[in-house]
C-alpha cells in the first residue's frame, strides 16, 4: 500500500512538473499570453486611426507598435472594431491591447486601466461650412441635430445636452463611427457633430465641414488594458522613452502637420 501511495505521488509530481516546465517554456520562447500584445482600435477617427488605400494607419497605430515594440513584446494582428466594443473585446481577451484616441475617464476605469497619457484634447463642435447654422455655443444649439459616435465622450456631452434640456432628447443622433457622423453632416441629414478637437480639424481640412465652437472637456487619451495585465508598466516606461528621445515629435510631425 505505501509503495503504491509513492509511486501515485511520484507521478502526480512528474505531472506538475512537466506542465510547470511548458509554462515556463511559453514564457521564454513567445507564448502568445507573455509575449504578443493583440491591439484594437476603431478607425474612422483621423489622423488617429484611419484606413487609407486599405490599410489601417494613423498615430496610434505607430505609437502603439512603437511602444509595445520598446517594451519588448510583438505587436499582433490589429482588430479594426466598433469603438463601443473596445472595452468588451479586451475584457473578453480578444485583444489586450486599446489604442483608439481613447479618454481617461473614471467610469472606464471601473473596468480597465490606462497607460500614462499620450494625448490632450477638447470636444468640437463640427457644421457645415458654407450653412447659415454657425452656432457660438451650445446654447445656439436649440432644435439642432446633433450626431456623435456611439459610446464615446462626444455622445456623453451630447446626453449631457439633452439631460439638461439644451437640445431635444430625439435630436441626438449615434453613429456607429465618426466618419459616417460626418458624411451625413455634409449631407444635412444632421446638423452639428461633437466630436475630438483634433479629428474635427482633420475632417473640416478635407471635408465641407467647420468647427463652429469648442467645449472645453480637457481630456486626456490613454491605451487601455486589463487592470490584471502586469506589462502595463513596461509598457508606460518604452511610452515616456518614446517621449523623451523625440520619437513622439516625429510621430506627431508625421500625422498632424
Ligand atoms: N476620445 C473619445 C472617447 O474616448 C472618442 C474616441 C473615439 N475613438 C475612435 N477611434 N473612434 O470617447
Amino acid at each position: 500500500m505505501a509503495r503504491e501511495f509513492d509511486m501515485d505521488r511520484r507521478a502526480y509530481l512528474k505531472t506538475v512538473g512537466v506542465a510547470g516546465a511548458t509554462t515556463a517554456l511559453a514564457g521564454c520562447s513567445g507564448g502568445e499570453d507573455t509575449q504578443v500584445i493583440v491591439p484594437g482600435t476603431s478607425a474612422g477617427f483621423p489622423p488617429f486611426e484611419f484606413t487609407e488605400d486599405g490599410e489601417l494607419v494613423g498615430f496610434d497605430i505607430t505609437l502603439a507598435e512603437e511602444v509595445v515594440t520598446r517594451a519588448g513584446y510583438e505587436l499582433g494582428e490589429w482588430s479594426d472594431i466598433s469603438f463601443e466594443s473596445l472595452i468588451p473585446s479586451l475584457l473578453d481577451g480578444d485583444i489586450d491591447l486599446v489604442a483608439a484616441g481613447m479618454t481617461i475617464n473614471e467610469s472606464r476605469q471601473e473596468s480597465i486601466d490606462f497607460s500614462d497619457p499620450y494625448w490632450e484634447s477638447n470636444q468640437s463642435v463640427l457644421v457645415q461650412e458654407d450653412s447659415d447654422f454657425q452656432p457660438g455655443s451650445v446654447d445656439d444649439l436649440g432644435d439642432a441635430r446633433v450626431g456623435a459616435q456611439a459610446g464615446t465622450t462626444g455622445e456623453g456631452e451630447a446626453e449631457t445636452l439633452v439631460a439638461d434640456g439644451t437640445i431635444a432628447g430625439d435630436a441626438l443622433r449615434r453613429y456607429d463611427n465618426y466618419t459616417l457622423a460626418v458624411q451625413d453632416l455634409e449631407n444635412g441629414n444632421v446638423d452639428a457633430v461633437i466630436i475630438d478637437q483634433p479629428v474635427a480639424t482633420t475632417f473640416s481640412s478635407d471635408r465641407a465641414v467647420a468647427v463652429a465652437f469648442i467645449i472645453e472637456t480637457g481630456e486626456e487619451f490613454g491605451m487601455g488594458v486589463r487592470p490584471d495585465d502586469d506589462r502595463l508598466g513596461d509598457l508606460n516606461g518604452a511610452l515616456a522613452e518614446v517621449k523623451d528621445d523625440g520619437t513622439y515629435d516625429d510621430l506627431v510631425t508625421e500625422w498632424f502637420e
